[in-house]
């Protein structure tokens, strides 16, 4: 145990770059957002002063609209595909200009529940409560217009689960016509095998390219882009991390932040209730341009249990998950293996994430659901065991996948044996 925390926080030593990490070295050279937030919750362990530096530095890039980038580019690096010129963004140290899952507020306040040294954490709490409440605004106005309760993402990049199956069907109305050539770098540093496809890649592009000329003025990206798909996943994070502000500003007395999350997370754990689907016994994503749920059995529905959800949607969870096991030896994976667009090392189309599996155990726990989460945690061990400290992994054959060395993944081992 001693041996497995040591050599996490010498990955996320060797990650680190003073006020933030990389996720890795190589294929990801700059900060991204929920790898920031996520892997904030392991430096905690250890170093509290260095996981709010964490946090603070993802905040201090947050536009004036409220959104926080996905990809801060602090310095210059060839080695990544689409960098700064693509986005053409325009920041004083530029980002792109889409944003990911909103973990940081969850992370805030479990960082400061367990903190230490509570007037630093008061401290930094209190600085960085309306910058995540402005952020979550801003996706309750800029990613819901018509004020449904859940928000949209208008790229996969802002899902955080790039390739998921969840999205090809949306992805075909997507235009690849004029996006020019380029070259991917990504695919130098990791097996082409692992990562997305050049047709992804393509529309993943188009997409950058429209907004960009959209001036990433985002009260017009949400109307005019081709792929606006709801998913439960993401909507669950945003809710759960508006309980928590909630929670947390009452706490530090900033009664209106509180009572507007408040407001906010209800409206969303109601309107989950739209993502359910009983034939598969899990949430669904919504494609937003048809309206209609889309039939892809992947982990976004399940890490919905991460939000407050009402307690039999939780047994259901745990009763999918139940399911799922009979079909692969490590949980979860990133897409139900009985599928047949399932694939094993391809990103998110089949494997094991620790940071979803952490989230997925964490709401288990919270809605009174504990079975599966000793089996959950323990195949976590067990495959960084096996393949050691790497971005993804294989559920069936443990292989390591993507990245190795890497920061989140060894920030969960961190969280988990601690
Ligand atoms: C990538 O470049 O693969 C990233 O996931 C985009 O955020």
């Amino acid at each position: 145990k001693h041996e497995m925390i040591a050599h996490a926080r010498q990955v996320m030593a060797d990650n680190d770059r003073g006020t933030y990490t990389v996720p890795t070295h190589g294929l990801y050279p700059f900060q991204w957002n929920w790898d920031s937030a996520l892997s904030a919750l392991g430096f905690a362990q250890f170093d509290e002063p260095r996981a709010w530096t964490e946090i603070e530095t993802l905040l201090a890039h947050q536009w004036e609209d409220g959104m926080v980038p996905h990809i801060i580019f602090h310095t210059p690096d060839d080695g990544y595909f689409p960098g700064p010129e693509v986005w053409g963004t325009e920041r004083p140290v530029p980002t792109t200009g889409i944003t990911q899952p909103p973990v940081a507020g969850f992370a805030v306040a479990r960082i400061h529940a367990r903190a230490r040294d509570k007037a630093l954490a008061d401290t930094q709490a209190r600085a960085l409560l309306p910058r995540i409440h402005a952020w979550h605004q801003w996706f309750y106005r800029a990613r819901d217009p018509k004020g449904t309760g859940l928000v949209a993402l208008l790229h996969p990049w802002e899902s955080g689960r790039d390739n998921s199956v969840d999205w090809d069907a949306a992805f075909t109305r997507v235009p690849t016509e004029g996006v020019g050539e380029f070259t991917r770098r990504d695919t130098t540093h990791a097996n082409p095998a692992h990562r997305p496809t050049d047709e992804q890649y393509k529309r993943y592009i188009w997409l950058v390219k429209k907004f960009r000329s959209l001036g990433w003025d985002n009260s017009k990206l949400h109307d005019a882009s081709p792929f606006q798909v709801v998913d439960p996943g993401f909507n669950a994070i945003l809710i759960r991390a508006c309980q928590e502000v909630a929670e947390l500003a009452e706490r530090l007395d900033m009664p209106q932040i509180a009572a507007e999350s408040r407001v906010m997370a209800e409206a969303g754990v109601a309107a989950m209730e739209t993502l359910w689907n009983e034939d598969l016994g899990q949430y669904l994503c919504l494609d937003r341009t048809t309206g209609a749920q889309i039939d892809s059995p992947s982990i976004g529905g399940i890490l919905a249990v991460f939000a407050p959800i009402p307690k039999h949607r939780a047994a259901g969870i745990s009763a999918r998950l139940k399911v799922l096991a009979e079909s692969c030896e490590y949980l979860i994976p990133s897409h139900d293996p009985t599928a047949p667009e399932f694939e094993g090392l391809r990103y998110w189309r089949g494997p094991v994430w620790l940071i979803v599996n952490y989230m997925v155990a964490d709401g288990l726990a919270r809605a009174g659901e504990p079975e599966m989460i000793g089996r959950i945690m323990g195949d976590c061990l067990r495959l960084i065991e096996t393949s050691g400290f790497a971005e993804y992994h294989d559920p069936i054959t443990a292989d390591p996948c993507g990245g190795a060395h890497f920061t989140w993944t060894a920030a969960m081992i961190i969280e988990i044996l601690h």
